[in-house]
């Protein structure tokens, strides 16, 4: 049956009600909305640093095992054991950093056992995820391989939980020490006779918690001790990082820096803000799609937050702030997939994009971000475990990483916008409210970066039941033309599956781009990115 009404007469005529039971489950009949925007061409915010779209890899579930590595007599598709689709999609989506190997699993993670051969590696129990035997096959060689193949730089977390001062130390020796040191020709006898280089260095992960559960003058006390053994091996080129608080803790970081007091140079400081979820995957209702999204006003407010905090202690802002994992992590129950198997829906994606776009606003403030996780794992930008020849699927983050590509280098600059949030409007931090009142349903969001010629600005429209007509000044260049790809289902819960792997991917889009005036129509649940050539 045709349906010949326009959107008016369809919601006049009632006939929106006894449609909306027609309805694929998640979609909805809308109404729309006009925004109105403004972006400040020349007014500078920061670097859009690449290592703001970075990556996590942890033992944990089949990120790694069965994800990144299928072994070398696997009758998948590989590379030296390397599952190749997976490096094929992650080379084209380009990985600024990888961090690994966790996680929780990192301070439990002792590096001399995944070096050597592989049937010598002892095997131990992954206490953390799952309790299975990890055998160690995946160590500092597969890792940094994996790595090359996929063009991204390597981020160690070392191992304070468990590990002591030595043990790191003798791993940055392993790993960077050129030639002539026991451990260095260990490498070279171990098939890398150059040194890996590896910069970023993690000084345990989540030391509040799965990492040992210290207070913060303890984990502060522990980089100390650290620090100073990775310097007198690593010197200035290591890139030691702190464990940050749990989302916006701010007693945390206060007790940390009051501890580290300037004894150790610290060079990063990463905070950990997952957005939670209180459905699964694919059954997300519009309300609680909601409050998740809410929260990342949260995550905005909390980044400014620790920044300014950080800023007391470190005026010339030499510490990074890293948002070291984050991500949506929704409601998962175990299954034969492994553990923390979760499915990117349309909904996911739209959240990739919030946080994303709020990297932008917050450019400044930020060194890197790496999202929770790369391979089935949380919000993961590809899914294995496909039956045979359906072997990898780019889930719907994937896109929503890839329509953000074009910011990579740029400098992020201003805009104003209809339903931009104070973050400072959301309370303090996790769990903070509104003192009981309900929050507003979440409304447009944008960022913008320039280089030049060349402008790109990112629109989500997070509403499931409202279009949005956006009509954007432009200030300070003129616009030459303008092209617009979208990301976009009307269904929240729309996914891309073994069976119909490319359900959700980017489309080209509408887009009217000319002098000092863009307009863009953004569908209910759409992320949706301009290229602008300017003068
Ligand atoms: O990403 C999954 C887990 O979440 C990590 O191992 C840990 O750091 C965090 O709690």
């Amino acid at each position: 049956m045709a349906l010949n009404f326009t959107r008016r007469q369809f919601v006049r005529t009632g006939a929106a009600a006894s449609l909306a039971t027609w309805l694929p489950q998640g979609v909805f009949s809308n109404t729309s909305a006009n925004k109105k925007a403004v972006i400040h061409a020349d007014d500078e915010i920061g670097l859009v640093r690449p290592e703001f779209h970075s990556n996590f890899a942890e033992h944990l579930g089949s990120c790694t095992y069965g994800g990144i590595w299928v072994g070398k007599k696997s009758p998948v598709p590989n590379i030296n054991g390397f599952r190749k689709a997976t490096v094929d999609y992650l080379k084209e989506l380009g990985v600024p950093v990888l961090r690994w190997p966790g996680g929780c699993f990192a301070d439990d993670y002792h590096w001399r056992e995944g070096i050597g051969p592989a049937e010598k590696r002892p095997k131990h129990v992954n206490v953390n995820w799952g309790k299975y035997v990890e055998d160690n096959s995946f160590g500092t060689h597969e890792f940094m391989a994996f790595c090359r193949l996929i063009g991204a730089e390597p981020y160690f977390a070392g191992n304070v939980g468990t590990g002591t001062p030595q043990e790191m130390r003798d791993w940055i020796e392993y790993c960077n020490f050129p030639a002539g040191s026991t451990l260095s020709d260990e490498r070279a006898a171990n098939g890398s006779p150059e040194p890996f280089r590896v910069k970023y260095w993690g000084v345990g992960n989540e030391l509040w918690g799965c990492g040992g559960n210290l207070r913060p003058e303890q984990a502060a006390g522990e980089f100390r001790r650290f620090a100073t053994f990775a310097r007198l091996i690593g010197g200035n080129d290591v890139y030691l990082v702190g464990c940050g608080p749990n989302g916006n803790d701010l007693l945390w970081t206060r007790g940390f820096m009051d501890t580290l007091a300037g004894r150790a140079r610290m060079n990063g400081y990463s905070m950990h803000y997952y957005e939670g979820g209180s459905l699964p995957p694919t059954q997300f209702t519009p309300e609680a799609m909601y409050t998740q999204f809410n929260l990342f006003p949260r995550v905005e407010q909390s980044i400014i937050q620790q920044r300014a905090l950080l800023d007391s202690y470190d005026p010339g802002r030499n510490i990074g702030l890293f948002l070291d994992e984050w991500g949506v992590w929704d409601q998962l129950r175990e299954d034969s997939k492994g553990r923390l198997w979760q499915q990117s829906t349309m909904r996911s994606a739209v959240a990739a994009a919030l946080g994303l776009n709020l990297f932008n606003r917050q450019a400044d403030k930020l060194y890197m971000c790496n999202i929770a996780q790369l391979i089935n794992v949380l919000q993961a930008v590809l899914l294995t475990d496909g039956p045979e020849g359906k072997n990898c699927v780019r889930t719907t983050s994937y896109y929503a990483f890839m329509l953000f590509k074009a910011h990579r280098s740029k400098k992020a600059v201003r805009a104003e916008y209809d339903g931009a949030r104070l973050p400072v409007a959301f309370g303090g931090g996790r769990g903070g409210g509104r003192g009981g009142q309900p929050e507003p349903p979440p409304d447009l969001s944008m960022s913008a970066s320039r280089q030049d010629a060349e402008m790109v600005v990112t629109f989500v429209n997070p509403r499931h039941d409202v279009d949005m007509d956006v009509d954007c000044a432009v200030r300070g260049v003129s616009v030459k033309q303008g092209r617009a790809q979208i990301l976009h289902d009307p269904d929240i819960n729309a996914a891309n599956s073994f069976d119909n792997p490319d359900k959700v991917v980017i489309q080209p889009h509408q887009v009217a781009a000319e002098g000092d005036r863009l307009r863009i129509t953004l569908p209910a649940m759409s992320v949706a990115t301009v290229t602008l050539q300017v003068g």
